[in-house]
Formats: structure tokens, sequence, C-alpha cells
């Protein structure tokens, strides 16, 4: 493990679970927990619960759970070792440097050097006599030399290996490349480059770094982009492009806009305040990113069918981040960089300050659907917008659009009133059952929601739980089953994984809690573990039950033909000794 456990247990000591969650969502006491409104999916009644007594959360309604730095991860979208430092950071504790783990500090010093060196070697490329068809490329874009420079823009020449040979020759070895998505290797195990005979954009990170490319064909062959695969330094849905330029801008607004090209065109008309998600759409990660650097968001897509779709989606992500969100048309373009290239800044600025807020815009996205001037089409529209009305929480906004709704269908305000009225009544049972569908499902759940951790044995994997949950409320446990279970003997190789580090932890004399677990389980298997950790405990009876489960694993074992514990072949008795040696590292 990269850091130390005893800091992290010092750290997770000093940030107390409670007062972390409530700086970022208002928990109510009720018994021995605390409950909110789950931050990380949308509910209106709080299934999001907090345990100061074992320091976790855990939400009954999505499933996601772990302990403070968990959390943190999920809140901030920070890697582990980030969050450790953002809390370390608020409680005034400094992160043991000598204790980074030298090779992974290695690693990804190394590979941000690499993706900064291709950078380098891509804009050389761009810049050789020998490719000025690329350079004019860009000037019949409408960019500058100065533009082209900001954005560090570049070209992968057309060639298998000269981008990979240029950057072995500087020291790097092919699996640095590989493991920088610079690189494929195919199955025979032969490399070559990923980008070839393509314009370059470096993706820059809020910090500064390289941490990605996206590559255009110059002509229309297909795919048009190409992007760096997700690598341990590049996850698409946690940056924005041009993140590192817009968060110096003095403007009190984001714009957000679909393509590399829109943004770099708008930071050359002199909007520097442009960002764009890295051709997927808009996640509440990067909401949450634009929401630490502004107040206001101009929404600023495609014109077409397929923009106007991504922009309903992004108003309701940015929404939920409490962004005042407003959204741009544009007439006769297609995007923002055709209408600046053909309009001029001036023009754009205009569309700005005529951008509708997101209500009245969605409003009119309705309106569009119906000719108005029929009958039933009034009243189909009547209650299609009475549907979007309905969902707005604020009365006084409510009151406004339904005014200017009636208006639209040419019907009295009353009659709209009443449609709305009626709305909001079938939208709240909705609601209510869908909450009680999600709470149902998760006391019910048999299995674990991250499909990757599925029990093959249910009614094993059932005992194996009950077994954890037992040791996490007495770690004394841990000892008296020292020469009754093994890891080996579960069926369910996460639930194995959990039981070996708790031994491992208190073998080490810390105490067994989840916080000992984070950085060691992935995400899925601490919202499992944090779901486990909060079904009520088994107050009375404890030794028949522990008892109970033994005997259920031992019989399912059984079933399943594996040898029961303490086998007599020799052979397999071995491995299970090593099993056990590994387990217990
Ligand atoms: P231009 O055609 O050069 O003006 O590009 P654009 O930036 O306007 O792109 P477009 O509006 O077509 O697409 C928006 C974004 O979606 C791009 O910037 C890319 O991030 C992404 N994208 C577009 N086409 C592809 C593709 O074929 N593959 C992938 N992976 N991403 C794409
Ligand atoms: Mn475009």
């Amino acid at each position: 493990m990269p850091i130390d456990q005893s800091f992290l247990d010092e750290l997770t000591a000093r940030c107390d679970i409670v007062d972390v969650v409530s700086r970022y969502v208002p928990l109510k006491r009720q018994g021995a927990n605390y409950f909110g409104l789950c931050p990380f999916h949308n509910e209106k009644s709080p299934s999001f619960s907090v345990s100061p007594d074992k320091q976790f959360f855990h939400c009954f309604g999505c499933g996601a759970g772990g302990g403070v730095i968990s959390f943190i991860m999920r809140a901030e979208g920070l890697e582990f070792r980030d969050a450790v430092q953002h809390l370390a950071d608020q409680c005034g504790l400094v992160v043991p440097e000598e204790q980074r783990d030298p090779r992974a500090a290695n690693r990804r010093t190394r590979t941000l050097a690499l993706l900064k060196d291709c950078a380098r070697f891509y804009y050389d490329t761009l810049w050789k006599p020998e490719n000025a068809a690329v350079q004019q490329y860009f000037a019949r874009r409408g960019l500058t030399r100065k533009t082209m420079n900001r954005f560090g823009l570049g070209y992968a020449p057309d060639s298998f290996g000269a981008t990979m040979d240029a950057m072995l020759a500087k020291g790097y070895t092919k699996d640095e490349l590989v493991d920088a998505g610079l690189a494929v290797r195919n199955e025979r195990g032969h490399c070559y480059d990923k980008f070839r005979n393509r314009v370059m954009f470096p993706i820059i990170d809020i910090r500064g770094q390289v941490i990605a490319f996206g590559g255009r064909v110059m002509d229309d062959s297909k795919p048009k982009y190409l992007n760096s695969p997700e690598t341990f330094v590049f996850h698409k849905s946690r940056n924005l492009f041009a993140l590192n330029l817009a968060k110096k801008t003095d403007r009190d607004y984001f714009i957000l806009a679909e393509g590399y090209m829109d943004v770099i065109a708008l930071h050359q008309a002199g909007f520097d305040c442009a960002v764009a998600s890295l051709g997927t759409s808009l996640t509440e990660e990067q909401a949450r990113m634009i929401a630490r650097h502004t107040k206001q968001i101009i929404i600023s897509y495609d014109a077409d069918g397929a923009g106007q779709a991504a922009a309903q989606r992004a108003i309701d992500i940015l929404k939920k981040c409490d962004l005042q969100v407003r959204v741009l048309r544009i007439p006769g373009a297609k995007d923002p960089d055709e209408f600046i290239r053909e309009k001029g800044p001036d023009a754009f600025r205009r569309l700005i300050e005529r951008s509708e807020g997101h209500n009245a815009y969605r409003l009119e996205q309705i309106a569009a659907k119906y000719d108005l001037e029929e009958d039933d089409q009034r009243i189909a529209f009547l209650q299609d917008a009475a549907r979007l009305l309905a969902t707005f929480e604020n009365a006084v906004e409510r009151e406004v659009y339904q005014g200017r709704a009636a208006q639209m269908a040419g019907v009295t305000p009353d009659a709209m009133a009443q449609e709305v009225k009626r709305q909001t009544a079938i939208l709240r049972k909705q609601r209510k059952k869908v909450e009680h569908r999600e709470i149902r499902s998760a006391a019910q759940r048999v299995q674990p929601q991250d499909k990757r951790l599925r029990y093959e044995d249910v009614h094993s994997a059932r005992a194996e739980e009950g077994i954890l949950s037992l040791i996490f409320a007495d770690n004394t446990w841990i000892d008296r089953l020292a020469d009754k279970i093994e890891p080996s003997d579960f069926s369910a190789p996460v639930l194995a994984k959990i039981f070996a580090h708790a031994r491992t932890l208190w073998e080490q004399g810390g105490v067994v809690s989840i916080a000992g677990f984070e950085g060691y389980l992935d995400e899925g298997e601490l919202a499992l573990l944090s779901g486990i950790l909060s079904r009520p405990p088994i107050l009375t009876g404890q030794e028949q039950a522990m008892a109970d489960y033994i005997a259920i694993i031992r019989r399912c074992r059984a079933r399943r033909g594996d040898t029961p514990a303490g086998g007599e072949d020799p052979l397999l008795a071995l491995a299970k000794q090593k099993a056990k040696n590994v387990g217990g590292q």
C-alpha cells in the first residue's frame, strides 16, 4: 500500500466522517446514525446514512458507500492519494513523503514526462517544412499561430513507428508508451503508434500537465477523432478540455461547448472561459469541477438534434450543482466555431447576451414540437409544458413560466395552473414509488450492485457476509475464528479478500474498521462492504450465529464439490496453505 497505514489511521481519526459529510449534505440524527439526501444520486427523501460509530457512509438508494476518504474521492472527484492530501490539508497533517511508493510515484512522473515530450514531438513535427499542408489545415480553419501555440497543437506523422522511435530515443520504453496510451500492442506483441496522420490536440489537466491527446483526421475519413484511452493518469470523466486556461478567466461565467475546435475558436475570439467535455456527454464530476470556478454556465452546444438533446441532459446535471444555467442558440451555423468564423466575435457576444435561462429554453423546446394553431396540439402542449413546470422547485419561477405557457397555448392562467397542479401530484407519486422501490431493492439486495462482484453461491456468500459483519462489530472474533475458517473457505473472492485483510490489520495490531480498507478496496468493493456493515447487527446469540455461518459455508462448499476445510489431498492442502500466506500478507 503506497501510504503508511498508521498515517491513514491518524488521518481518519482526526477527520470525523459526520463533520466532513456535513460540509456537503445537511444531516439529521436519527437513532444511532445520521441521515441526509444522497449527494451521489438524485433523491427527495433521505436514504443516505452516516454512522458516527463505525465511521462510514452508506446510501440505501444507490448503494454508494465507504469511509471518509472514499467520500471525498466521490464528492470531489479525486484519486485516492489526492483525497488523502485534501483531508490532510484540512486538518493540518502532512502526508509522509518518504512513504510514497517510489515505484508508483516514479511511474506517474515518467508517464507525465513522456506525454509532455510527445506533445513537444507532435508540435515540432507540425512545424517541419514538409508538413506545410498540415499547417494550412489549421490556417484554413482560421487559427492563428498564437492560438495554436497556446493550445500546443501538433501533428502525428503518417507512420506506424515514428512517434515510438522518437520516444524510445529519449529513453522511454515500449511498455511506457503503451501504458500512456500512445502506442498499441497487437495480439502478436508487436507495438505501433496509436496516432497516425492526425492533427493533435493535447489534453491538459487543471495543473497544466499533458495527460492525453485527441487526434483529428484532416479529411472526411472515420473515425473523425481518436482520443487517448483511459490510462492511470487520464480519466475522461474527470477532466475538461481547456479548464487549465478557463480557470484564469476574468469573466463571471463559463461557456460549455461540445468540441475541441469550438473551445479553441472561442478562446481565440476572446472567450477565454470556454471548456468542453472530452468526447463524452457531461458527467456530474465535470459539473462539480465547473461549479468550483464559476456560478454561471452558458451551454453552447451544436445546433443539431443531438446537440440539443445533449444540452437538455447537461442542464439537469449542471443544475444539481447549483449553477445558474443559460442556453445559447446558434442561428445559421452548426456550431460555435463555424458561427464565429462566419459572423465574428461581436455577433457571438450578442448571442451570449440574448441567451435564455434554461427554463425558458426548455419551454421553447417543448413549444417547437407542436403547432399551436391546432386545438388538439395546444392541449398536448399544455400537458407537456405542465409536466416540465411541475419539476420547477421554485414557486416564483413556476408562476412566471406558468403564465408564459398559458399565453403560448392561448388558455387562461387558471387552466394552466390546474394542469400544473395535476402533473405535480402525478410526479410526486412517481417519485415516491421510485424511491420506495430503490430502498426496498437495496434492503433485499442479495447480489452486490457491482456486477464484477457477483456471488456464485449466494447462500454461502450470505453466511460469509454474516461472518464479516460480526468481525467488524467485535474484532476479537478474528482470534476466535483462527483455526475454524480460512479465506480460502469463502466462496466469494471479494469477501475472502476482505476477511484476509481484516486478519492482516488485526495481526498488525490495528483496529478492524472500514478506514483500514480505503485505498485497499476499490469503489465497488467498498460499497459492498458498507452495505454489509449497515445491516442491523446481531446483538444476542452471536456464538450460535457464528457457528451457523461456518456450518453453512462448509455445507455449501461440499455441495459445490470443493474439498472441505482440512481436506485430505496433500497437494490441495499445500495450495491452500499458500493461499493463506498470500491472503495474510
Ligand atoms: P470539427 O469537425 O473539427 O469542427 O470538430 P468539433 O470539435 O466541432 O467536433 P464535433 O462537434 O464533431 O464533436 C464534438 C466532440 O466530440 C469532438 O471534439 C470530440 O471530442 C468528440 N468526437 C467527435 N467525433 C468523434 C469520433 O469519431 N470519435 C470520438 N472518440 N470522439 C469524437
Ligand atoms: Mn465543429
